[in-house]
């Protein structure tokens, strides 16, 4: 008889509760009246992980969201793995289409719904209550433990490079261990092995001093949102490329192995198109849909503003337009390369009256780890145990900035075990994870602590 995975089994009911507690936070990092809630999220998880034994926690001060790091270094001779999370969360709006408030979590059916709860509390959770069951019920964890939670993932993480650099020491370990990331369908759970950068820019064109009569001023007076239009739409062709040259230079060839092993997954387009209610998808020329998703660079508006946008009509030549605009990057692309070629593109472009600002907003490096790394394998197996199923590699189009710089500044490998959904409507209203995932990926933490020093020790 296990003990731990009954501890976990009878203490579903608590963990319940606890988890709505840690949601309840509205921990919201871009917000700048969310200050203290985000503080006060990182102070109630530095007191959760004290009073299991991580007796050095400690939340340090930035100049931006803290960072709560501890530790358990009670297993000699066993590897050390750095367990990353984020307790910071995206903002809640548009609220009007939220079922139940953000931060009241409700069990709809088996589904947990609040915002954060599978990016990235609820995932953060499962593991904090696999090294509690197993202090409890053994005294030990089978490996040592650094922990390390910020509260800046969503914008960025603007601080946790230079807190990297400045405590290499504190933060030393043989592999960082993440969990933010989705399964590969519900019951097929994941290991993720490629994450995008990102390149994140905003637009601003100024054109006249003031908004004018478009009748009295349009046609010689250039019109700051129709060039917005033009710029825009120069980024991407009619096949899905971006068109700003030299933006393919450094992109890594998909591999025929590669893409084989995409196909064998068998993705389910007709169920993606259905889930999102559009008829149809356009994938770059040449790629499937998952290979465009996980493994070719995108250019997206994310938002695009100016003018008179209210009820009715009102005849106007606005004066400013502006536009926030991301491109997901593939390894070996970097985000100030992208952006350098792209702000050539656009100032090539440009009309003359008009005045164009470019702001470089977030900027992360794409990621690629070794599959056959011996932490990914240990991932691979203590998934297969936690749920019962055999686990698949997969890829991703979303980004995790620093796990880029935890390979650089730290030398560590990191593996992506991820208990979300890719239905959990992540930075949407409704943002959900099933139990199932949450008590599953309880289960495959504490598979995955058991059996990383065999698979280390083998390697
Ligand atoms: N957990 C996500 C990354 C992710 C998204 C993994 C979807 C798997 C599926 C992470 O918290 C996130 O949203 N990152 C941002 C990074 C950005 C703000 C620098 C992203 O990808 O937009
Ligand atoms: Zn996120």
């Amino acid at each position: 008889m296990d003990k731990v995975l009954a501890r976990l089994d009878a203490m579903k009911e608590v963990h319940l509760a606890e988890l709505k507690t840690l949601l309840a936070f509205p921990s919201i990092s871009t917000d700048p009246a969310c200050v203290q809630a985000v503080r006060a999220c990182g102070e109630h998880l530095r007191d959760q992980v004290r009073a299991m034994g991580f007796t050095d926690s400690v939340l340090h001060d930035t100049p931006g969201h803290p960072i709560l790091t501890a530790s358990w270094k009670g297993a000699p001779g066993a590897p050390t793995i750095l367990l990353y999370g984020h307790y910071d969360v995206q903002p809640v709006d548009p609220l009007d289409l939220w079922r139940h408030p953000p931060f009241e979590a409700v069990l709809e059916g088996d589904r947990l719904v609040a915002r954060g709860v599978a990016d990235d509390k609820g995932q953060v959770f499962s593991h904090l209550k696999a090294m509690e069951a197993l202090l409890k019920e053994e005294g030990a964890l089978p490996v040592n433990v650094v922990l390390l939670l910020e509260g800046e993932e969503e914008i960025g993480s603007p601080n946790l490079g230079p807190f990297l650099e400045a405590n290499k020491e504190l933060l030393k370990a043989d592999c960082a261990v993440i969990s933010d990331t989705a399964m590969f369908a519900q019951g097929r759970p994941s290991i993720t092995y490629g994450l995008k950068g990102l390149c994140y820019l905003e637009l601003e064109l100024e054109g006249p001093s003031h908004d004018l009569h478009s009748g009295s001023f349009g046609g010689p007076v250039v019109n700051p949102l129709n060039v917005m239009a033009d710029l825009l739409s120069s980024l991407k062709d009619r096949q899905g490329r971006v068109a700003v040259e030299g933006f393919y230079d450094a992109v890594l060839p998909l591999s025929a192995e590669e893409r084989a092993a995409f196909a064998a997954l068998g993705y389910d387009e007709e169920g993606l198109k259905h889930s999102l209610a559009v008829e149809e998808l356009a994938p770059e020329a040449g790629y499937t849909v998952l290979e465009h998703l996980w493994a070719r660079p995108t250019c997206d508006v994310n938002g695009f503003v100016g003018g008179f946008t209210g009820e009715g009509a009102k005849t106007v030549l606005p004066a400013k337009a502006s536009a926030k605009v991301s491109f997901r990057l593939v390894p070996h692309q970097t985000p100030d390369k992208v952006a350098d070629l792209v702000e050539a593109h656009l100032r090539r472009l440009l009309p003359g009256g008009v005045r164009l600002t470019l702001t470089r907003h977030h900027a992360g490096k794409p990621a690629l780890a070794p599959i056959d790394h011996p932490a990914v394998r240990a991932g691979m197996e203590a998934l297969e145990k936690g749920f019962g199923t055999p686990a698949v590699y997969q890829r991703e189009g979303g980004s995790i900035p620093i796990v880029a710089a935890f390979d650089e500044i730290l030398g560590q490998k990191t593996v992506l075990m991820g208990f979300g959904l890719p239905d959990s409507r992540c930075h949407s209203p409704n943002e959900n994870l099933s139990l199932e995932n949450i008590y599953g990926g309880m289960r495959a933490a504490l598979w995955f602590y058991r059996l990383l020093p065999q698979h280390m020790a083998r390697a």
